[in-house]
């Protein structure tokens, strides 16, 4: 398919990676894996997060990619082109456009969140974590989820910088920084998780995530952890697709797919190993949720030698990489109108931005004044949310991604992206086509009561 001159294309696969890379590691990985581990029973959802990632994720990843590359567009029109392409119903355009709204949905709550870590970077910088000890840790984290002012102004500085990026374009945004910034993380959790070794309890830790313990498996559990698959890896919504509408033709999707998925796992499963050995070792809540990591991290950080300095570091790169997930969760929507209206990017970053913020601002009010206002079955706000996007609209997102690839497009087509040798082929073939589409049907006739 021919290129259209005037999209912008990463300057090599490394960008394009890194790019990729960015979407997916963020606060997934870092805030939400390791407490959903804890709420979850742990191992036995350790266990079936892994198979979900090798059976489900990777597969879908390498699918989403091959159809932003095919398609050359954002995710509503992208599905258009591709159903001309296949001689298909254009019906399969309003996948792209659910993925658009998923998007701005998970950036409701994500933005809120994105805001505490901008909040614990000022703590950190100002000693406030020194010598602190379990207790106060944790009403610190309440008093500030108890001051909506508080929370709102955060979440509007998160809002501010994300929008600021997405008004310029990605191109000229953070591409370069991911070089340098993804690698520091890696870095410093590296430390983080010699410091929980050394004072914490490893082997609790690793006993409670990795033992193969069945005894928890629960269908929620089962379903979280699909869910979480697709949220960690950023599948289902379109923010791979647009990011891979703009990847050069001669890159190999698998492989560079396989590169992105094992960094994005393991960095949530290292955070998870220091986080647990902390939580062993100071008789904290492993099932605490939401507010996990902002409760036990600054009691490693207020206790390590240059700890207010690592905290710095490390809370301001858990930000960095929450703003480039949240870019991406904006991405396919922004591409949509530019290429559609003559709405200008700036113009559109704003108002999908206001649009957004005030979303935030329900979640907010979900912490402290609205805790009580319950959605859908009996969650709050921040809740419903998280839950129908993670739980729901990525997996269905995906599901119908497979279903297009694997039955809808020509095989010769699919293999002109993915350019892999036979077997190779048969394998994604086998995952996408039968064991991914199956999985995730059979969790969501289990949840309807279909399957007892
Ligand atoms: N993968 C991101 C994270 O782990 C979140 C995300 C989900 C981003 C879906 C884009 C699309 O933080």
């Amino acid at each position: 398919m021919s290129h259209i001159p005037h999209r912008s294309h990463w300057n090599n696969r490394w960008t394009f990676m890194l790019a990729t890379a960015g979407s997916a590691i963020g606060l997934g990985n870092i805030w939400k894996l390791p407490y959903m581990i804890g709420v979850n029973g742990g191992s036995a959802f350790v266990i079936i997060f892994l198979l979900c990632i090798f059976l489900v994720g990777i597969p879908l990843m390498m699918t989403e990619i091959l159809l932003g590359r095919r398609a050359q567009k954002n995710p509503l029109d992208g599905m258009n082109v591709l159903a001309l392409e296949a001689k298909t119903s254009t019906h399969w355009k309003w996948l792209g456009g659910m993925g658009m709204v998923t998007g701005l949905l998970i950036l409701g709550f994500y933005s809120v969140i994105g805001g505490w870590v901008l909040r614990y970077i000022g703590a950190s910088a100002s000693g406030a974590f020194s010598n602190i000890t379990a207790m106060q840790s944790t009403e610190n984290f309440n008093q500030l989820l108890a001051s909506p002012f508080s929370l709102l102004f955060w979440h509007t500085v998160f809002m501010m910088m994300t929008m600021g990026v997405v008004a310029r374009g990605v191109n000229s945004g953070l591409e370069k920084a991911n070089n340098i910034l993804i690698p520091a993380l890696f870095s410093i959790l590296l430390v983080l998780l010699g410091y929980s070794m050394s004072v914490g309890d490893m082997q609790a830790a690793y006993q409670f995530m990795f033992s193969l313990d069945f005894s928890k498996l629960t269908p929620t559990v089962v379903l979280s952890a699909l869910g979480h698959a697709f949220f960690s890896l950023s599948l289902g919504m379109g923010s791979v697709m647009v990011y891979g509408s703009y990847l050069q033709k001669n890159v190999s999707i698998a492989r560079t797919t396989i590169y992105i998925a094992l960094a994005d796992t393991m960095l949530g499963l290292l955070v998870g190993l220091a986080i647990y050995s902390l939580v062993f070792a100071n008789q904290l809540e492993p099932s605490a949720g939401p507010g996990l990591i902002f409760q036990t991290l600054p009691i490693a950080f207020g206790h390590m030698p240059w700890g207010n300095l690592i905290a710095t570091l490390f809370f301001m790169l858990v930000a960095f990489a929450a703003w480039t997930s949240a870019i991406s969760l904006v991405e396919p929507a922004i591409a949509w109108i530019v290429e559609n209206t003559r709405i200008r990017r700036k113009t559109a970053a704003f108002f999908l931005g206001l649009i957004i913020w005030l979303l935030g601002v329900a979640v907010v009010l979900s912490f402290n004044e609205w805790k009580e206002v319950k959605i859908v079955f009996g969650l709050n706000i921040f809740e419903s949310l998280d839950k129908l996007t993670s739980t729901i609209l990525l997996p269905l997102g995906g599901l119908f991604m497979a279903i297009f690839a694997g039955y809808f497009m020509k095989k010769d087509h699919v293999q002109d992206e993915l350019n892999l040798a036979g077997y190779k082929f048969k394998l994604w073939q086998m995952t996408n086509n039968y064991i991914a589409p199956i999985a995730i049907t059979a969790v969501f006739l289990y949840l309807l009561g279909v399957i007892k």
